[in-house]
């Protein structure tokens, strides 16, 4: 679609390729359900000529949009009118460059950052895709809106339609969920609906509920998010001095952060602003493993768009047929039907990607060196640095080089994993409160013999 225009939709699928106005609002395909990209007419926009100069935007912070991490870099999401721009002050996130962790790993000084995403207002990555999706909701004039959710994008979604002014309901899988999101959505004001299934089942659900009832969708399927998930790469190459780093570690769920990546960097090589493409290590929990299993079992690639769905449709047969549900502490991730998997695999060709899991003691032990040597995050986000154990360990990463983990949320989302396991002693690092009595000698001698 050419034009003035500065973006379109596009479905990804290239034996369709359907176009349609970013005026329109559907989170599928209408032509063949595959799923749908934003696409940019960039001869329109003025994309600054190197990424550097994003830079002067820290100078203007008063002005809302060069304060929010994702905004200010709005030529390269170029699909609405500054007006219809929604801010909560998202994205005032961190790259810390870890070298104890570092250290503790095996990984040379100075080649590990941690991104860590849970500084957003609602405490995950969640909000870089929301303020990018209600964006596009005020645009098209939506008044309710609804999500299916691990607990994150609820508290997210919540936020930003009170926020709005949206009416929302999210569906939540009934015991799935981390208190602290869950509390979240509820404070938020969002109706809550808990169904007795798992994530997967609620994301089936919210669909048809919003196909049927003309609600706005804000799962990652909604095209209009993965754009503004995209900044998370943009603030890691800033956070570098505007370089890229040879890896990227991202948890894998419903795959919509590890597509918005690969986008991001796709089109940042095609406006000539980056060089080089940094490969991607996408990581699974091993209780909710179809990409790993889809893609280093079953061999399944994006192959210019002509994927060989067979395999996927064979996959998800054999786990309806065996009546499977996933299983994982870190349960952000606890999904076996990745909507986005199709761009996923598009993420993993274009950035020379990897995929690999671990298990449930692997990320809570990772989890809890994060916590002691770093910022701390919630189980799902150390399924990165579990990932990244294991890949040094079999030398797919070198310690030399430059490797920027993906710290998806907040350390206070679920709290339980994280006393459950200092508490009842359940891995290599747990640190249990000791009880004394209260008497200052007893106190002194216990103290002493620590
Ligand atoms: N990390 C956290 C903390 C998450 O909340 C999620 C997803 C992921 C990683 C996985 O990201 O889907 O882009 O691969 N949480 C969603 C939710 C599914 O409903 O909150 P993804």
């Amino acid at each position: 679609m050419s034009g003035k225009q500065t973006a379109y939709q596009k479905c990804i699928n290239p034996k369709c390729g359907a176009e349609f106005a970013t005026t329109e609002s559907m989170f599928k395909c209408p032509t063949c359900g595959d799923l749908l990209d934003i696409k940019y007419n960039w001869e329109n926009i003025n994309v600054p000529k190197k990424l550097s100069d994003f830079r002067k935007r820290w100078s203007t912070r008063n002005n809302r949009l060069d304060f929010s991490g994702v905004w200010r870099f709005r030529e390269l999401l170029n699909f609405c009118p500054d007006e219809n721009k929604i801010s909560i002050g998202e994205g005032q996130t961190l790259l810390e460059r870890n070298d104890n962790l570092a250290s503790f790993l095996g990984v040379d000084a100075g080649n590990l950052f941690l991104q860590y995403e849970g500084l957003n207002p609602s405490g995950s990555f969640k909000d870089n895709g929301m303020t990018a999706a209600f964006s596009h909701a005020d645009m098209v004039g939506a008044k309710s809106c609804a999500c299916a959710s691990t607990g994150n994008t609820s508290a997210a979604v919540a936020v930003y339609a009170n926020h709005c002014g949206l009416k929302c309901t999210v569906f939540i899988g009934s015991g799935r969920i981390a208190f602290g999101k869950l509390s979240q959505a509820m404070d938020y004001g969002a109706k809550t609906i808990q169904i007795l299934g798992d994530f997967d089942d609620c994301m089936k659900q919210v669909q048809d509920v919003c196909t049927n009832m003309g609600l706005y969708l804000l799962n990652s399927l909604n095209p209009f998010r993965l754009e503004g998930q995209k900044t998370i790469m943009y603030r890691i190459i800033e956070g570098l001095g505007w370089e890229v780093p040879d890896w990227i570690i991202v948890p894998g769920g419903n795959l919509g952060n590890s597509s918005a990546f690969g986008k991001a960097f796709a089109e940042l090589k095609q406006l000539g602003l980056i060089e080089k493409i940094p490969r991607l290590a996408i990581i699974n929990a091993s209780g909710a493993d179809t990409l790993t299993d889809l893609v280093n079992n079953k061999s399944l690639r994006w192959n210019d768009g002509h994927i060989d769905t067979a395999i996927i449709d064979d996959y998800y047969a054999e786990l309806t047929a065996k009546n499977y549900s996933p299983h994982t502490c870190a349960s952000a991730i606890e999904i076996s039907r990745p909507v986005n998997l199709k761009k996923c695999l598009r993420a993993i060709d274009v950035c020379d990607g990897i995929v690999t899991s671990v298990t449930d003691s692997e990320i809570t032990d990772a989890k809890a060196l994060i916590g002691r040597y770093g910022l701390g995050c919630e189980p799902a986000s150390a399924a990165t640095i579990a990932g990244l154990k294991n890949l040094l360990a079999s030398s797919e990463i070198k310690p030399g080089e430059k490797i920027a983990c993906v710290l998806t949320g907040h350390c206070l989302k679920d709290p339980d994993v994280t006393v459950n396991y200092h508490k009842d002693l359940q891995g290599s690092y747990s640190n249990a409160p000791v009880e004394c009595e209260n008497d200052l000698d007893k106190i002194i001698k216990l103290m002493s013999q620590c």
